[in-house]
């Protein structure tokens, strides 16, 4: 594996309009960038602390996994992300382990990552992202 720092936490939310303003009043950090991924149904807030940022993700729709995830789960973390230096080496070490991949291929996630998703069910029940910055 090419793993270097944890590059986010995911984090679900229902409202990005609610939770912007804990985030930059309460906890002092600065909302740098928000985005919307529409092939996933989501809508991104950013901010940086340290090397490590955090992902506020709101559901766009009712068919959005944030959706299903806040009403099974209620808020809160949704996920980890890892960066790798090779993302589609990390994979194919991930399978041979016996690891299952919701993502076989990379894709194009949120800031113009390369991201991959781990199962849940593969990982103690942590859903995980693998990304790689293709500019980097
Ligand atoms: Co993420």
């Amino acid at each position: 594996m090419n793993l270097t720092h944890i590059e986010h936490l995911g984090i679900a939310v229902k409202s990005l309009e609610t939770a912007i303003p804990y985030y930059e009043t309460v906890l002092g950090l600065k909302c740098y960038s928000v985005e919307e991924v529409v092939d996933q149904k989501v809508k991104t807030a950013f901010f940086m602390i340290g090397d490590t940022k955090i992902e506020l993700l709101e559901a766009t729709s009712e068919e959005s996994p944030i959706a299903k995830f806040i009403e099974k789960k209620g808020e809160g973390v949704h996920h980890i992300a890892f960066a790798t230096k090779d993302l589609v080496s990390d994979l194919a070490e991930c399978a041979e382990n016996g690891v299952q991949l919701i993502d076989k291929a990379p894709r194009k996630g949120a800031e113009g990552l390369n991201i991959a998703f781990l199962h849940p069910k593969s990982t103690m029940g942590v859903l995980t992202e693998l990304c790689e910055n293709p500019n980097k």
